[in-house]
């Protein structure tokens, strides 16, 4: 028993889960839910570990304690193998690295980079839209007895992308769940479209706002990826065609058949955004949408990102992903402790090195490479 007991206090503590331990898993932030994943796996003390996308949904901090527990492993002599698309953060854990892409290629972790280029252009299409999409005033939210969200104030217009960060735990997921009315103020409003959404079912709100959750698992319904993508066509009696088309634009036209639960994880994730397209909704919400992606399906949705802006339509996306959101986003919305730390231009924030340390961000690329 004891030996449990210092397992359990030393995962917990590695992985920063110490003010969680009698929490139901299931109330727990998606980051902190894959914390608790990695702690439980790796309490179990065997020599090999496998890793499948650990760092999805972790926050930087949560990376930092991914990356000495494979230090701490290494050292006692155990083995790991990650798998990710991206090692940002863990780039000198690794003895070797692996890309696969049809062949497989063996590289020195030393050598691997994650400068990307960012197009100053693509955020500069035709404005159409105007107008206010979302506007929160006052809004306080608690599950149970403590406030997770506290005073938040904010106006989100059309023809804007906006990236939501912030550490696990800090009240992003809670925040948007209340743009598509699934979660009700306790106090203040949410108005979405000009509807407040207390006057308004998830239901009804779907006609104009698109909603990807963080956890595909729990929100996909239909036994066929066909009947998931036109799901909310058939209950709003719309045109199936919407359908058909989200289908294509996310690459998952062969795949129409196929049971949902029998795709991988960035399958799941394009098929809950081709959902939310199909009815082609004025604002979308996507919670942590390059998870499971590679660089050429994290493409595909950057378009659906950039087509959406160029029609004058609103995207917010929650993400830890700096490079992604500075590529993507017009503004980003810091939530911290359940209270908007900030929000304003993306890139004077992301590109801001003491703001990326205060606000316990992923450093972007194109700040460490500056430092370089
Ligand atoms: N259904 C629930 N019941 C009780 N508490 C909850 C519930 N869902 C979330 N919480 C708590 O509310 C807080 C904010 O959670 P939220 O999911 O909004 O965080 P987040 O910022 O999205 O984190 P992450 O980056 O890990 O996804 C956390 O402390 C979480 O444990
Ligand atoms: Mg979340």
């Amino acid at each position: 028993e004891n030996e449990i007991n210092a397992r359990v206090d030393w995962a917990l503590k590695s992985f920063g889960l110490e003010a969680y331990r009698y929490y139901q898993p299931s109330k727990l932030s998606g980051g902190l839910k894959q914390r608790l994943a990695i702690a439980s796996t790796v309490v179990m003390g065997s020599n090999f570990l496998i890793m499948d996308d650990p760092t999805s949904n972790l926050d930087w901090n949560g990376i930092k304690c991914l990356r000495e527990t494979i230090f701490y492993l290494k050292k006692i002599g155990k083995g790991v193998l990650v798998l990710s698309r991206r090692l940002k953060g863990l780039e000198d854990c690794f003895d070797r690295t692996y890309y696969l892409n049809g062949q497989v290629f063996e590289v020195q972790a030393k050598n691997e980079s994650n400068s990307q280029s960012f197009p100053e252009n693509l955020l500069q299409k035709n404005v159409v839209g105007n107008g206010v999409a979302i506007k929160i005033s006052g809004l306080w939210f608690k599950y149970e007895k403590d406030y997770v969200l506290k005073d938040v104030n904010l106006e989100i217009p059309y023809n804007t992308i906006v990236s939501v960060m912030g550490p696990n735990g800090s009240g992003k997921t809670t925040l948007v769940k209340h743009f598509n009315g699934l979660l009700k103020p306790s106090k203040g409003d949410v108005i979405v479209d000009g509807k407040n959404t207390r006057n308004y079912s998830p239901a009804q709100l779907s006609k104009y706002i698109g909603f990807v959750f963080q956890d595909p698992d729990r929100h996909i319904v239909s036994e066929s990826v066909w009947d998931e993508v036109t799901f909310a066509c058939k209950n709003l009696g719309l045109p199936l065609d919407g359908g058909e088309k989200a289908l294509r634009t996310l690459n998952l036209h062969d795949l129409r058949d196929r049971p949902p639960y029998l795709l991988s994880m960035g399958e799941k994730v394009r098929l809950m955004i081709a959902s939310a397209l199909a009815i082609d909704p004025k604002i979308l919400v996507l919670d942590e949408p390059t998870t499971g992606q590679d660089d050429k399906t994290l493409k595909l949705i950057e378009n659906v990102i950039f087509k959406m802006k160029s029609e004058g339509k609103s995207v917010i996306i929650v993400t830890h992903d700096t490079d992604f959101a500075l590529k993507v986003s017009d503004k980003t919305i810091i939530v911290k402790d359940g209270c908007v730390a900030e929000c304003s231009n993306a890139k004077n924030v992301l590109l801001d090195p003491s703001k990326v340390e205060l606000y316990e961000l992923e450093p972007p690329a194109l700040i460490e490479e500056r430092v370089k």
